[in-house]
């Protein structure tokens, strides 16, 4: 297929371009770089041993995003947003107008250039106070900060357009805890300022350039009693792109499907197993639970297996050793 990707050059963007290339795909990419390095795409080329178009360019820009979609593409695999929970809640109207608005800026651009083939980066967070887990696609939505709530909206969107044009086939994918890196170490999350989430606070620790984690909280009703999350190597996260993409003929308009491992590890666990991985104890301390958070979340990955021919096979060791090795490799990131 010809797959357009939005926010290539990030995070999951850059190891899902990976994927498709070595999945046998024409890709062409296009990102912003507010919060990514266009390196990633050249280190995703000499990983290929392909070659890939990068645009720089901006969802909001209709008309250029509706030539460049002229060129006739099968799919396009949504990633560009922004993510950071904490400033979205200092910016919502920023948050709104990127997210939102870039999103039907790329929808109408797609409308008009007859591609109706979307795969989306929808969140875990659609699914709010989560009180018990397995959590299933069917879980009630509910938006707990703006960050949130523009994947709400952007998900309401999708759903309206499909159910107003039976053309339009679009995949929600609702990720839980992505963490790790390519295995070559080369591709990796490079987060800007001080890491929120917790992988990158840990291998910033392990690495030097924290003092210690803090934990947030030990008191939650939880084995250890510090949170439990559903974390998902970033490789089989892009590959369930991949499978997405394969299986879209398949889908009834837009319809959700969770991404995550189906089970969850405490944030204890998660510090021993990055300090096996860097093969040295990582400072940690406990402080006050963070506001906001959920004391366990994991995801019900059954509709993936069944509907996607997908499931995740890397394990808490992998994603830390792949996670550390790319951050050992590249201290500063890619270094911009
Ligand atoms: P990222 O910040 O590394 O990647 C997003 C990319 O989009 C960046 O390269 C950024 O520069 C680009 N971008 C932002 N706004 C843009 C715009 N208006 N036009 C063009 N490019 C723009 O983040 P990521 O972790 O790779 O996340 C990718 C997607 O997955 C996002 O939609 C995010 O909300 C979603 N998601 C991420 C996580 C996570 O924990 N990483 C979890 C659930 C969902
Ligand atoms: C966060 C976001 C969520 C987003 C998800 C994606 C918030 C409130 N929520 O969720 O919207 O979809 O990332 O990855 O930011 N922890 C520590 N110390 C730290 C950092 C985290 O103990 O320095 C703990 C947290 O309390 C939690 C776990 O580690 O129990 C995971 O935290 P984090 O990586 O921030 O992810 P989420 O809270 O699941």
């Amino acid at each position: 297929m010809k797959v357009l990707v939005t926010g290539a050059s990030g995070y999951i963007g850059s190891h899902t371009c990976l994927e498709l290339l070595k999945a046998g795909h024409d890709v062409v990419g296009f990102d912003n770089f507010s919060n990514s390095s266009p390196k990633s795409i050249e280190r995703v080329r000499e990983l290929a041993g392909k070659d890939m178009r990068l645009e720089t360019l901006d969802l909001r820009e209709t008309e250029k995003l509706t030539a460049l979609l002229k060129e006739g593409f099968d799919a396009v695999v949504h990633f560009a947003a922004l993510k950071a929970v904490g400033e979205s809640v200092e910016k919502p109207k920023l948050y709104m107008e990127n997210n939102v608005g870039g999103t039907a800026s790329l929808l109408g651009a797609m409308e008009i250039a007859g591609c109706s083939r979307l795969v989306f980066s929808s969140s875990c967070t659609v699914y709010g106070a989560v009180e018990k887990s397995p959590v299933g696609e069917r879980h009630p939505r509910a938006a707990v900060n703006p960050y949130g709530q523009t994947k709400l909206d952007i998900e309401d969107m999708c759903y309206e357009l499909a159910s107003e044009d039976k053309s339009w086939k679009i995949a929600l994918l609702r990720y839980f805890n992505p963490v790790g890196a390519h295995e070559s170490g080369r591709i990796g999350e490079d987060p800007k300022g001080i890491p929120n989430n917790l992988m990158p606070y840990v291998m910033q620790t392990a690495v030097g350039r924290r003092e210690f984690v803090n934990v947030w909280g030990d008191d939650y009703p939880t084995p250890d009693g510090t949170g439990v999350r559903d974390y998902i190597h970033v490789v089989d996260l892009a590959l369930g792109h991949v499978a997405a993409l394969s299986k879209l003929e398949e889908f009834q308009g837009a319809q959700a499907v969770n991404l995550g491992a189906g089970r969850g590890y405490s944030v204890l666990e998660v510090i021993a197993a990055a300090a096996k991985a860097a093969g040295k104890p990582i400072p940690h301390k406990i402080m006050p639970r963070r506001a906001g958070d959920a004391a366990a979340i994991w995801a019900d990955a059954s509709l993936a297996k069944k509907k996607l021919g997908w499931e995740t096979k890397r394990g808490l060791d992998e994603m830390c050793a792949d996670h550390w090795r790319w951050q050992k490799d590249n201290p500063e990131g890619y270094g911009e």
